[in-house]
C-alpha cells in the first residue's frame, strides 16, 4: 500500500475527522478499548486531544474518567497524557508508564493487572463490563474496509469485535511494509466450543493479514503521522552480560546432555534491559538457526534476525528503539519473510507455548531461597510494571527462566531475599533463577536443596552469609521442615529497608 492511498475504502474515507473531533466523541464514564502493545502501534492523537477535553472539563469543575484497556504499555502520549489529567478510572492490563504508576501507587487510578492471554477471553466473558468505544492505530484500509494492523495487535480483534463504536487512527508514520505480517486467529471460542490452537511451528500461520470491522461501527477515522515512541535501551553492562554469560553457559550444557536441541527450543524474551542483553548475547553465543515464539519483539531479536542467528519470530509487538525502527523499515521485505504478528492471546497462548516447549526468559523484582518470584511489586505494595506475560509463558514453557542483578539501587537492596514481599511466579514455576553471580538450576530439588542452591549460586556476597544465617536459623528453629521460615523474620529485610533505605 502506498504512502498517498492508505485509506482506500470510499465508505471509511467520509469519515475522516480532526483528533479533537473524534475525540468529542468519547464521553465520561465509558469503557474504552485501545490499541497499543510495550510502547508499539498504541494510538497518538486522539488520547492526547481526549486528554485536552478532560483537562476542560476539570477547568468548569467537571469530573471526566474513562477506563483505558490496551494489549500492554502503550506510551506518553496515551497512558501519561490521560493519567496526566486523572482521566483514568481503570487501567488494565500492563502499565509501565511513571505517571501512572505513580497515580496507581497513590491509590488515585485503579489498575487491574491480568496475564496478558487472560484478557480477550475475560472481556469476552464480560467481566470487565460493556466495552463502548476502541480506539485502534492502523497501517491503512483496504477498499473493502479491512484494517491492515500496526507495530502491534495486542488485543485489537477483540476490541473492535467488542465495542460498539471505533475510532480509527491511520498512521502514516507506520511502515506501509507491515502490510502482510500480521496472522489475526478469528477462530478463538468460549468453553466448550473451543477447538485446538493449530500451531506447531513459530511461524505457521493459520489466521488472516487483516482486522475486520464492519464498517458502520466505525464513528471516525483520524489520520496521524508520527512512530512509536520508544525509548533505546541501555548497553548491556557488565551484570547483564554476565547473566547472559551463565545462561549460554547452561543451555550449552543442557544441548550436550541432550535435554535442548542444538538450536535450542523457540525462545520467549521478557521485557526490560536485561531480556534485550540476554538476546546480545545469544547473538554472539554459539546457536544457530534459533526461532522464536515470544510475545515483545525487542532490539535484541532484531539484530538476531538480522545476523541469521535467529530464523523466525512469532510475536503480538514490537518494542523497538528508534534506530531498530528504522532498520525495520529500512529492510521491511527481509523482515516481513521472518516475523508473524498475532493477537496476544495467541503469542501467549497456553496450549501453543506447551506444545512448543518454550524457553521462557523474564526478568523479576526479587526471588526468595525457595524459589517464588516477585516480578511486579517494590516492597511488597508498590506496582512496578506488571505480570505481562512472563506467566503465561513461564508456567506453560518447557524451561522458565527469571533473571536479574542480585543487588537493586546501587546495592542497598538484595534481589534474593528470604521470602519475597509479593508472589507473582510460585516455586512450582520457577526452574532457573540467573543473577551476575550465579545460575541456580532447581529442576527436580526439593525446597531445602532449592534454597542452598539459590543462596550459593545467586545471592551477592554482601548478602550471602545473613541469607544463610536466616536459612540455618530456620532449619534449626524447630518449626516445619519442608519450607523451614522464621515468620517473624521473613519480611524484616523489606521492612528495614523502608525504614533505613538499607537491606
Ligand atoms: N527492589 C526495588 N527496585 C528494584 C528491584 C528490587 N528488588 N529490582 C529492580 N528494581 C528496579 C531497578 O532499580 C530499576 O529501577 P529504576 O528504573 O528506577 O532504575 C527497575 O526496577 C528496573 O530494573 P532493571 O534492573 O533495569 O530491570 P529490567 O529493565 O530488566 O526490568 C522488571 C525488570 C521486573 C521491572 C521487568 O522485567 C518487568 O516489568 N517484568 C514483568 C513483566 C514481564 O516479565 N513481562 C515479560 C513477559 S513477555
Amino acid at each position: 500500500m502506498s504512502t498517498e492511498s492508505r485509506i482506500r475504502c470510499p465508505k471509511l474515507s467520509k469519515r475522516i475527522m480532526s483528533a479533537r473531533d473524534a475525540a468529542s466523541l468519547i464521553p465520561s464514564g465509558v469503557n474504552v478499548g485501545m490499541s497499543g502493545f510495550t510502547g508499539a502501534g498504541y494510538p497518538k492523537a486522539v488520547p492526547q486531544a481526549l486528554a485536552e477535553h478532560i483537562r476542560d472539563h476539570r477547568a468548569r469543575g467537571e469530573n471526566f474518567r474513562i477506563s483505558v484497556w490496551t494489549g500492554a504499555s502503550t506510551a506518553p502520549e496515551l497512558d501519561g497524557a490521560l493519567a496526566e489529567v486523572d482521566g483514568i478510572e481503570m487501567r488494565l492490563p500492563y502499565q509501565s508508564d511513571p505517571t501512572c504508576r505513580q497515580k496507581i501507587n497513590e491509590g488515585k487510578m485503579e489498575y487491574m493487572d491480568i496475564h496478558l492471554s487472560h484478557v480477550a477471553q475475560h472481556a469476552w466473558s464480560g467481566f470487565f463490563g460493556k466495552l463502548d468505544i476502541a480506539v485502534i492505530e492502523v497501517v491503512g484500509i483496504t477498499e473493502d474496509g479491512r484494517l491492515i494492523p500496526s507495530s502491534s495487535i495486542g488485543n485489537n480483534k477483540t476490541w473492535i469485535d467488542q465495542a460498539d463504536k471505533v475510532i480509527l487512527e491511520v498512521n502514516h508514520g507506520q511502515s506501509a511494509g507491515l502490510e502482510g505480517m500480521h496472522d489475526v486467529y478469528y477462530g478463538t471460542a468460549l468453553p466448550p466450543r473451543r477447538k485446538p490452537i493449530p500451531i506447531t511451528k513459530p511461524d505457521e500461520r493459520f489466521g488472516e493479514k487483516y482486522l475486520m470491522c464492519p464498517p458502520e461501527k466505525v464513528i471516525a477515522v483520524v489520520e496521524t503521522n508520527s512512530p512509536d515512541r520508544n525509548s533505546r535501551f541501555s548497553d548491556p553492562d557488565e551484570n547483564s552480560r554476565r547473566i547472559a554469560g551463565h545462561l549460554l553457559d547452561f543451555f550449552a550444557s543442557e544441548v550436550e546432555k541432550k535435554r535442548l536441541p542444538a538450536n535450542l527450543l523457540p525462545l520467549q524474551s521478557g521485557v526490560g534491559n536485561i531480556a534485550n542483553a540476554v538476546m546480545a548475547g545469544l547473538n554472539e553465543g554459539p546457536f544457530n538457526n534459533l526461532t522464536a515464539y515470544t510475545e515483545v519483539l525487542q532490539d535484541g531479536m532484531l539484530e538476531m534476525l538480522k545476523s541469521g542467528k535467529l530464523a523466525k519470530a512469532s510475536a503480538t509487538a514490537f518494542s523497538l528503539s528508534p534506530e531498530a525502527n528504522q532498520e525495520l523499515a529500512d529492510n521491511i521485505d527481509f523482515y516481513r519473510d521472518r516475523i508473524v504478528l498475532r493477537t496476544q492471546e495467541i503469542s501467549n497462548h497456553p496450549e501453543v507455548i506447551r506444545r512448543l516447549g518454550i524457553i521462557a526468559m523474564n526478568g523479576m523484582i526479587e526471588a526468595d531461597i525457595y524459589g517464588n518470584v516477585n516480578s511486579t511489586h517494590v516492597m511488597g505494595t508498590r506496582i512496578m510494571n506488571g505480570i505481562g506475560g512472563s506467566g503465561d509463558f513461564a508456567r506453560n514453557g518447557f524451561l522458565a527462566v527469571f533473571m536479574t542483578p542480585s543487588t537493586a539501587k546501587g546495592g542497598s537492596i538484595s534481589t534474593i531475599v528470604p521470602m519475597v514481599s509479593h508472589v507473582d511466579h510460585t516455586e512450582h514455576d520457577v526452574q532457573i533463577v540467573v543473577t551476575e553471580q550465579g545460575l541456580a538450576d532447581l529442576r527436580g530439588l526439593p525446597p531445602r536443596q532449592r534454597a542452598l542452591n539459590i543462596i550459593e549460586k545467586c545471592a551477592h556476597p554482601d548478602f550471602r552469609p545473613r541469607l544463610r544465617d536466616y536459612f540455618e536459623r530456620a532449619c534449626n528453629s524447630g518449626r516445619g521442615m519442608h519450607t523451614p521460615h522464621l515468620l517473624e523474620e521473613a519480611l524484616s529485610w523489606h521492612h528495614r529497608f523502608e525504614e533505613t533505605g538499607q537491606m
